[in-house]
């Protein structure tokens, strides 16, 4: 990875369907002020197309991988095994089963191929973007002092008491 050069972060999604969540991480980077790409890969309708971006992902200028898929969510997994970037998994919800199967599947992954895994639905989406840009500003200063007062503005707007 070449730390002189400004990393992006590439948020992947299953299907377009994906994106009512998957928009969130994205709003939050752009408010962090971290490049980014979108692209729409599924593991299963477009596995050659995973392939290929997944092992060329380095080499493309990405520092960190943001995969959300729902249902049986091998997406994370089978991204995670072709790069050794850091890969973030944010389960979306399914229908039938409320988004616990696809936490499991991409929470549950066997030793040896990690993917950092986020809670499901728009907590998750959020939380991956925030985590990414944590791991972008490790070599980006103003990223890093984005995201110091992203989390500043949040504390302040705790309220003491209530009214
Ligand atoms: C997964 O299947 C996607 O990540 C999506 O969450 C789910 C449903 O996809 P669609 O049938 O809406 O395209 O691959």
């Amino acid at each position: 990875m070449n730390k002189n050069k400004k990393l992006k972060v590439s948020i992947v999604m299953g299907s377009q369907s994906d994106y009512k969540i998957m928009k969130l991480s994205e709003k939050t980077l752009r408010s962090l002020g971290v490049s980014l790409e979108k692209k729409i890969i599924s593991a299963h309708r477009t596995p050659k197309r995973m392939f290929e971006y997944a092992s060329s992902a380095e080499k493309n200028n990405i520092g960190v991988i943001i995969a959300g898929a729902g249902g049986s969510a091998h997406l994370p997994g089978m991204i995670a095994a072709l790069t050794h970037l850091p890969v973030l998994g944010v389960p979306i919800e399914s229908k039938k089963l409320k988004g616990l199967d696809s936490l499991l599947s991409i929470a549950q992954m066997p030793k040896g191929i990690p993917v950092g895994t986020l809670a499901i639905g728009q907590d998750g989406a959020i939380n991956a973007a925030l985590l990414a840009a944590s791991i972008i500003g490790k070599n980006n200063l103003q990223v890093r002092k984005k995201l110091k007062s992203w989390r500043s503005s949040q504390t302040k707007s705790v309220k003491k008491i209530p009214k």
